[in-house]
């Protein structure tokens, strides 16, 4: 079993690798399962997770006090209501706070269920088994909790370190195509802002890549979560570093309020944002024009867009970057590509330059 330790001091925890935790219900050769987990377990999933594994998840855990919280799917559920529903079943169970909250699920799941953690009793212990790619390579790693206001993405949350992370790459089997290109999307923006050995390594393994073979996924998953762990070590609470870790995301927040978040998913709109970052990186000079295009193709292998669908204005565009909760009131901030592998934040990258970039990708 391997195991990454995210290094955060006193709130330090190990993101452990077990295949068929969650597949097959079993926690072969995996003693750590109860210095993860303690006896008072209280699991949060929702029904399409529980509809694949719930028989899995009750073998795992029954006999620990098991309760479980089934919420409906989607993000429009990434509410405050569903954080009081699950504060109410803790309450009504008479959950103490030696209870831990075990989120499995996606994204969606484990931010709904860290909140909850976060602010029950006024704080509890959350682990995180994260079963898409995107949560296993980004949202259940570095401690960051939301849920979504009327008035917007992710406006109520708060950092709560798990303490600790379960990964099954095996779960990643019936994840649908669209749901997990989109989580390589993230892991495409690791290997470009931080290392480039990472994205010839991906280069070189599109095929095992698209076909989920279990032993690339490790490799893979591994990684990506080696890469942010380091960063959130660095940078627990976004303050410096950690931003780098939205490359891409100030161009893809663009698309996806421009096309209705249902309409695109955050790792596509990611996707075409990285490309179009990368190709304001070439305008100020720092990278080359191949550089962009080697990710582009690598985006395009995974069965990701690569620029926007026809028909944004670019006033619109650039007002809705400017809107991004990344944007500070010094103005506009983006990351930019210094090289393959090395990402910079710069307020400096012209107008004239994003203008040319906006016109480049906006027909
Ligand atoms: N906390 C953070 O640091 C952080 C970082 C990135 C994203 N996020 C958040 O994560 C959310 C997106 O997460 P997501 O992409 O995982 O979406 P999601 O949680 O909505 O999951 C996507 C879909 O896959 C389904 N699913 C989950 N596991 C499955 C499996 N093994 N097999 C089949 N289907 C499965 C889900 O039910 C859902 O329909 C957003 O709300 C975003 O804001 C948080
Ligand atoms: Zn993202």
């Amino acid at each position: 079993m391997k195991t990454i330790r995210v290094g955060l001091g006193a709130r330090a925890y190990p993101i452990h690798f077990v295949e068929g935790l969650v597949s097959e219900g079993t926690a072969r050769g995996f003693a750590e399962l109860d210095a993860a987990i303690g006896d008072s377990v209280f699991v949060v999933t929702n029904e399409t997770v529980s509809g694949l594994y719930s028989v899995n998840i009750q073998a795992l855990f029954g006999g620990r006090g098991l309760s479980t919280y089934v919420m409906p799917d989607g993000e429009s559920h990434k509410t405050m209501d569903q954080v009081l529903a699950i504060v109410g079943c803790l309450l009504e169970g008479g959950y103490t706070r030696d209870t831990t909250v075990v989120a499995v699920g996606g994204g969606v799941v484990g931010d709904v269920a860290g909140f909850a953690a976060a602010i029950y009793q006024r704080g509890i212990s959350v682990v995180q088994i994260p079963t898409t790619l995107l949560a296993q390579v980004d949202s259940s790693v570095g401690g960051k909790t939301a849920v979504n206001h009327p008035l917007g993405k992710n406006m109520m949350g708060a950092f709560h370190q798990p303490n600790a992370v379960l990964i099954d790459v095996t779960t990643l089997r019936t994840l649908s195509a669209r749901e997990y290109a989109a989580g390589l999307a993230e892991i495409v923006k690791h290997a470009a802002l931080a290392d480039q050995d990472y994205l010839v390594w991906l280069e070189n393994h599109v095929a095992e890549i698209v076909e989920r073979e279990t032993s690339a996924l490790s490799v893979m998953i591994a990684w990506s979560c080696r890469i942010k762990a380091e960063i959130v070590a660095e940078d627990e609470t976004e303050r410096g570093r950690r931003a780098l870790l939205n490359f891409g995301h100030t161009f893809g927040h663009a698309i996806e309020t421009l096309s209705g978040y249902e309409r695109v998913l955050h790792g596509e709109a990611v996707a075409i944002g990285m490309v179009m970052a990368a190709d304001l990186s070439c305008r100020l000079g720092m990278i080359d024009q191949q550089v962009r295009d080697r990710i582009a193709r690598l985006l395009t292998a995974f069965g990701l867009p690569v620029a926007p669908e026809k028909g944004f204005d670019s006033v619109a565009f650039r007002s809705a970057m400017g809107r991004d909760k990344k944007a500070t009131s010094e103005g506009l901030r983006l990351i930019v590509l210094e090289s393959l592998g090395n990402a910079v934040i710069t307020a400096d990258y012209g107008e004239d330059n994003l203008r040319d970039t906006l016109a480049a990708y906006l027909t």
